[in-house]
């Protein structure tokens, strides 16, 4: 079951996917805001009560997605800091004595708490400083989880230090008599910095709390490979559907409100007319 949309609560339509069978989960749940989300293109509840009722609501949910995810897959659970603590030592737990078959699985199942700086939002914040990240939590079901390293274009520091330019128009730097070519880019670190949907792109479908696809493709192709399964099993507006399609993964989508469902296949089927008319 690849390519396809479900309309379900992600409880139950996890149980009818194949164990084993995905190589990277990312989800981006309610944060339990305490509000209903509002946009547009739709609406979801975001309110779950006390953070005990909120994880009493992810656990199992988490715990029927370690099922379908591959021995070296991976998992990044999006939240912010309303329930960041609570979510983190729910997956310490988890990834750490696995649901199925209450087996304890090599340490290094937590691979990194990454940071996405996304500069626009609230300007008013009260007596407090302004909160402009999100956090991602990126966990592998075994040490030997996919990894693509990815870089970063290189930095005004790093051009300032390979200042000189070879014959072939590569830059270096002398030191100690020696040459160093520069590196193909800056390594990409932990924390991201990527704006969020400007309102006039556009990528932007008005679904609430829409994630930027440059995120997404991130971390899609950071932690799987051409032909992969990709799961979103609170997908929205489909844009991690959307990054997979592009970079070539297989992809399965879940969300509980028709609405979402209903743009996700919209923007599914745009990515397809582009394809066909390239
Ligand atoms: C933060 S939004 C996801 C936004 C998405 N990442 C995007 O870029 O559009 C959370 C989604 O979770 C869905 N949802 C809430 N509870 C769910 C459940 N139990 N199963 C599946 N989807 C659920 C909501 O309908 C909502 O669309």
């Amino acid at each position: 079951m690849t390519n396809c949309l479900i309309v379900a609560d992600c409880l139950d339509a996890l149980a009818r996917l194949k164990p084993g069978s995905v190589r990277l989960i990312y989800l981006d749940p309610p944060f339990n805001t305490g509000a209903r989300r509002r946009a547009s293109a739709g609406s979801y509840r975001d309110a779950f009560g006390s953070p005990a009722h909120y994880i009493a609501y992810m656990r199992p949910r988490v715990e029927a997605m370690l099922r379908v995810l591959s021995p070296d897959g991976s998992l990044f659970f999006h939240c912010d800091w309303r329930m960041s603590h609570h979510v983190r030592l729910m997956l310490d737990e988890l990834f750490c004595v696995s649901s199925v078959g209450r087996a304890r699985l090599p340490a290094g199942a937590f691979v990194n708490e990454i940071v996405w700086r996304y500069g626009l939002g609230a300007a008013r914040a009260g007596r407090r400083l302004l909160t402009k990240h999100d956090l991602i939590f990126w966990y592998a079901r075994s040490p030997g989880y996919v990894f693509n390293p990815l870089r970063e274009p290189p930095t005004p520091a790093m051009l300032d230090k390979y200042r000189h330019v070879d014959e072939h128009g590569n830059r270096y730097m002398n030191a100690h008599g020696k040459r160093y070519r520069m590196p193909a880019g800056k390594l990409l670190d932990d924390v991201w910095d990527i704006p969020t949907i400007a309102p006039t792109a556009k990528e932007r479908v008005d679904y609430p709390t829409q994630k930027p696809l440059a995120l997404l493709k991130r971390i899609v192709a950071l932690a799987s490979n051409v032909g992969d399964i990709v799961l979103d099993p609170f997908c929205g507006s489909g844009t991690t559907l959307v990054a997979a399609r592009q970079l070539g993964r297989r992809w399965i989508g879940i969300d509980i409100n028709p609405q979402a469902i209903e743009i996700a296949r919209a923007r599914l089927g745009q990515v397809e007319k582009h394809r066909g008319t390239r």
